[in-house]
């Protein structure tokens, strides 16, 4: 194997400073796990940003080797000084502190992408969470016409985009391919259709650069975005709202998850959009061109939510789980009566009059239900002692999330628990390319997830997040009362 041997003077120009970094910029290709021994695992990653950094723009063959045989090796114990007595080491006072760190690892770059639903988008991250570029195309529109996401159109959208989305983030970042560090894509759950054209488009781009792929979950993702922009330690409560997913979850490290629980049938975004559809929002004057989400929040905040009485849904399952289609199906039956009392013929464009009350009643049933669940998530992480009492954070996010309702309902039981409720902003909240760019960074930052063979990564349509704990949540038998009211 042929491998670019960086020159002296580019590694005594950037001040580098220990033998491990030594080791493996002079001998890469020595550098195999049988040198595993002794040298502390901060050592070794921080040799590793340093020489990253450095190789990556010099060569990103070299850089990528280097980042496989570190994936390899980093949790082993390594001793090269014993392994490898000629190479050229830097006497230990010249070893920066770990602080210094921060610097390397700020100027490590991330191209992340994203294609997993409706979205095409692409960022450019550096380690201290810059977003340095970023574009996006939403298909939002298009769907909105079909009532609902087609996979094919979809598909057919992210291949028209997917180019110049990617080049867009990379423009506006200033950056050319080969200066980015690592390549980060969405690979797992989505649509098929659509993740195939993220993923084969980011192995294209690796093939082309020899840039690192990481593969990504768009749930940790989403996740994980709220750390680029607070400081937020591990282990923390995750509340994820989309339209493709729900759950609730324990984040205690990058690819660390406990699952607490999560949908049983449908989503709530998605609810949320065929209650739009249902109620002929497209033809609504305020609202026919946001997303059926958007739209219920606009009309509800016009509405009575108490004018009809709605079951909330799993209100005696002592769980964390959701399910949203008995509410849809109730909610669909309301408007099927309301229409019939005001004689409209459900195939026309008519909208009932009293559609402000139906969509608040329906989205303040639906909140109770995300209330109760989360109430019961923070009693369980409470009596398990899963998050420690000073670091009560839930991290709110996905793009039912932006609805300020559901947030501030949801705030009523953080607060009642003092926890700290952290949303990321409504642009991060919904699918992006920053937040595959930043999770792809997580990784890179603790020097694993990066694919070891990026020809062999696949997509993967369903995937959960996470050690499964549903059953331990419905054992512990926590009971959510008494209520905590939804503030008005
Ligand atoms: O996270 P996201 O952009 O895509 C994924 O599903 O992954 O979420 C999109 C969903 C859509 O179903 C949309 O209707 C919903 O989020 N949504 C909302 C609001 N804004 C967007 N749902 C309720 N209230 C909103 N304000
Ligand atoms: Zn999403």
């Amino acid at each position: 194997m042929h491998v670019n041997t960086p020159n002296f003077e580019d590694f005594a120009e950037s001040g580098q400073n220990c033998a491990m970094v030594a080791a493996m910029f002079f001998y890469p290709h020595s550098f195999t796990s049988k040198m595993a021994a002794s040298t502390s695992g901060k050592m070794c990653q921080k040799c590793f940003f340093q020489i990253l950094q450095k190789c990556s723009s010099k060569s990103s063959f070299f850089s990528n080797m280097l980042i496989r045989r570190f994936h390899k090796v980093s949790n082993t114990k390594l001793n090269v000084l014993k392994y490898r007595p000629n190479v050229v080491f830097v006497k230990k006072s010249q070893i920066r502190t770990f602080a210094d760190d921060v610097d390397s690892k700020s100027r490590l770059l991330v191209l992340g992408i994203e294609t997993s639903c409706d979205e095409t988008g692409a960022a450019v991250v550096d380690g201290r969470g810059n977003v340095l570029g970023e574009a996006l195309h939403s298909q939002k529109l298009v769907h909105l016409k079909h009532g609902g996401i087609v996979p094919s159109i979809a598909q057919q959208l992210h291949r028209d985009h997917i180019e110049e989305v990617v080049q867009g983030a990379l423009d506006t970042a200033n950056l050319r391919l080969q200066d980015v560090t690592a390549i980060a894509a969405t690979v797992k759950p989505g649509l098929a259709l659509c993740l195939q054209i993220g993923v084969e488009y980011a192995k294209k781009l690796v093939k082309q650069s020899g840039k690192p792929l990481i593969p990504v979950h768009h749930m940790e993702a989403h996740a994980l975005t709220a750390r680029m922009i607070e400081n937020i330690e591990f282990p923390f409560l995750v509340f994820l709202l989309s339209g493709g997913h729900c759950l609730l979850a324990v984040a205690r490290g990058v690819g660390d998850f406990l699952l607490l629980g999560s949908t049983t049938d449908e989503a709530p975004g998605v609810v949320f959009d065929q209650v739009a559809r249902k109620l002929k929002l497209k033809h609504h004057p305020d609202c026919n061109t946001m997303s059926g989400g958007q739209a219920i929040e606009v009309l509800a905040s016009q509405g009575d939510s108490q004018a009809f009485k709605l079951t909330v849904p799993m209100a005696r399952y002592a769980n964390c789980d959701f399910s949203f289609a008995g509410h849809k199906n109730q909610t669909y039956r309301l408007i099927d009566k309301m229409e019939k009392e005001e004689g409209i013929p459900a195939d026309s464009d008519q909208i009932v009059s009293c559609v402000n009350d139906v969509a608040a009643s329906f989205q303040r049933t639906a909140t109770r239900h995300l209330m109760q669940r989360l109430h019961r998530a923070i009693l369980y992480c409470q009596q398990r002692h899963i998050i420690p009492q000073d670091n009560k954070t839930l991290v709110l996010s996905g793009g039912v999330a932006s609805n300020m309702y559901i947030r501030q309902s949801l705030q009523a039981v953080t607060d009642r628990f003092g926890y700290r409720l952290v949303c990321p902003p409504p642009r991060l909240c919904t699918d992006n390319g920053v937040m595959i760019a930043w999770a792809g960074m997580e990784w890179l930052k603790e020097g694993r997830g990066i694919a070891e063979d990026p020809e062999a990564v696949d997509f993967q349509p369903r995937c959960p997040l996470g050690v499964d704990m549903s059953t331990d949540v419905l054992n512990a038998g926590i009971k959510t009362t008494p209520k905590i009211k939804i503030p008005t």
